[in-house]
């Protein structure tokens, strides 16, 4: 993956003037101490064959036994999932669903019906086993379970959480459900590189041994102790500077790719949950280009000069066409004999023009091409540059007390 720094608005200088800080932070991050929340760090080190084969075990009998897998999960136990069927795609004899990420009870018995006739598997995912939502569709989905399978229902049901504790975790050792483990120290938000991510992800067919690989790769070269030769340094430099020296508050995510609007979905979640903090932090949000040139495009362009986008691009394209015969009276003449490939070119390169002559900082990832192995690399690779960059702004990007905040309240009025 290529990072072009070019228009950013920060120089090298100013990134390697960050060595010290990043100095500290490398320690923190590669202790062996991982209980601040780094699990994931090494992760893609040890993600070998024994944590692989299950998996692939597991989605093997779920693709012969079942026609859906429904996962409930939210937040950090469901975007990455989601974001990774949608990039990759699904070429399986099960469908892989997701419910429980809201509470809306007309949506699940939508999922529910689709299912009445079909062989269904439920993979549970919750690292803490007490999320509201997640318990609370469980509740609703076990009796559609009960009235389909009867007492074998238990069959159907897998619990993705923490190994040790917590409801899911007891329930599933006493009740004899499949329990796969989430390692302790690995929030929701880091934790798509394992079984929460891995089991759909494998049930959909997508081949999650090159997945890890992409992310073994990039855990080897963010490993590269140097601002100047680390990509996930210099981009976390970079945030630092968008906000306090460029005075930006929002990091705009955009892509040309309309299948990466959940992984920008994915990247808000862990960036915004990671810094938001202390009166702190970028927004982050994310845009699907062209679709949203046509909305929030004139605010990029001309509005309030509040943001920096960050572009993440491929020129692969599986499939291209080239329009023909267009009449001489069509406004779109000039597009005669060019192929698709070439107009998203000009639209990514005649945005990036756009916008930096408004003064919009970019930055642009440029992927080879979008497969597992490029999935699995940029996973891993905004991981590691959201906790640089939650340490650079000296907050702990692995806790979300917020969230507990509005869970309290619910809990109250309840
Ligand atoms: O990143 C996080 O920690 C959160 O977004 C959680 O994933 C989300 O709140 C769901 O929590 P749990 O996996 O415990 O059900």
């Amino acid at each position: 993956m290529k990072v072009n720094f070019d228009l950013c608005g920060v120089n090298i200088d100013e990134m390697r003037s960050f060595q010290n800080k990043i100095d500290n932070i490398y320690c923190k991050l590669y202790s062996n101490d991982h209980s601040a929340g780094t699990d994931w760090v090494d992760w893609p080190a040890l993600c070998d064959g024994d944590v692989l084969e299950p998996i692939y075990k597991l989605a093997n009998e779920i693709n012969k036994n079942s026609e859906v897998l429904f996962v409930i999960g939210i937040g950090g136990s469901f975007l990455g999932a989601k974001s990774g069927i949608e990039l990759l795609g699904q070429n399986s004899k099960t469908n892989v669903r997701f419910i429980g990420y809201n509470m809306d009870y007309e949506n699940l018995l939508n999922e529910l019906g689709y299912a009445k006739d079909m062989n269904v598997t439920v993979n549970v995912v919750s690292k803490s086993g007490s999320t509201s939502e997640i318990l609370a569709t469980l509740n609703i989905v076990e009796d559609f379970l009960k009235d389909k399978y009867g007492k074998d229902y238990i069959k159907h049901l897998i619990f993705t959480t923490d190994m040790e504790s917590g409801y899911l975790s007891d329930r599933a050792k006493s009740e004899g459900i499949t329990l796969l483990g989430i390692p302790k120290y690995m929030g929701g938000r880091y934790s798509v590189l394992s079984a929460v991510g891995l089991l759909p992800f494998a049930v959909a067919g997508i081949d999650i041994k090159k997945l890890i690989d992409g992310a073994k790769d990039a855990y080897n070269e963010l490993k590269s102790p140097l601002v100047e030769n680390n990509n996930s340094f210099k981009y976390a430099v970079y945030r630092y500077l968008l906000k306090n020296k460029l005075n930006k508050s929002i990091e705009l995510f955009a892509s040309f790719i309309p299948n990466f609007r959940f992984f920008g979905d994915w990247l808000s979640q862990l960036f915004n949950e990671s810094e938001g903090k202390d009166g702190n932090g970028l927004f982050v949000t994310n845009a699907s280009y062209s679709t949203d040139l046509h909305s929030i495009g004139q605010f990029i362009q001309d509005g309030s000069r509040i943001l920096g986008e960050t572009i993440i691009s491929s020129n692969y394209f599986n499939k291209d066409t080239s329009l023909k015969n267009i009449t001489n009276e069509s406004p779109i003449k000039f597009l005669e004999g060019k192929k698709i490939s070439e107009i998203i070119k000009a639209q990514l390169e005649g945005t990036v023009k756009a916008h930096s002559l408004a003064d919009v900082p970019i930055i642009m990832f440029e992927l080879d091409r979008i497969d597992e192995y490029n999935y699995g690399y940029l996973v891993y690779f905004f991981e590691h540059a959201c906790a640089v960059s939650g340490y650079l702004l000296s907050i702990n990007p692995f806790n979300q007390p917020g969230v507990e905040q509005y869970k309290n309240c619910m809990k109250e009025l309840l």
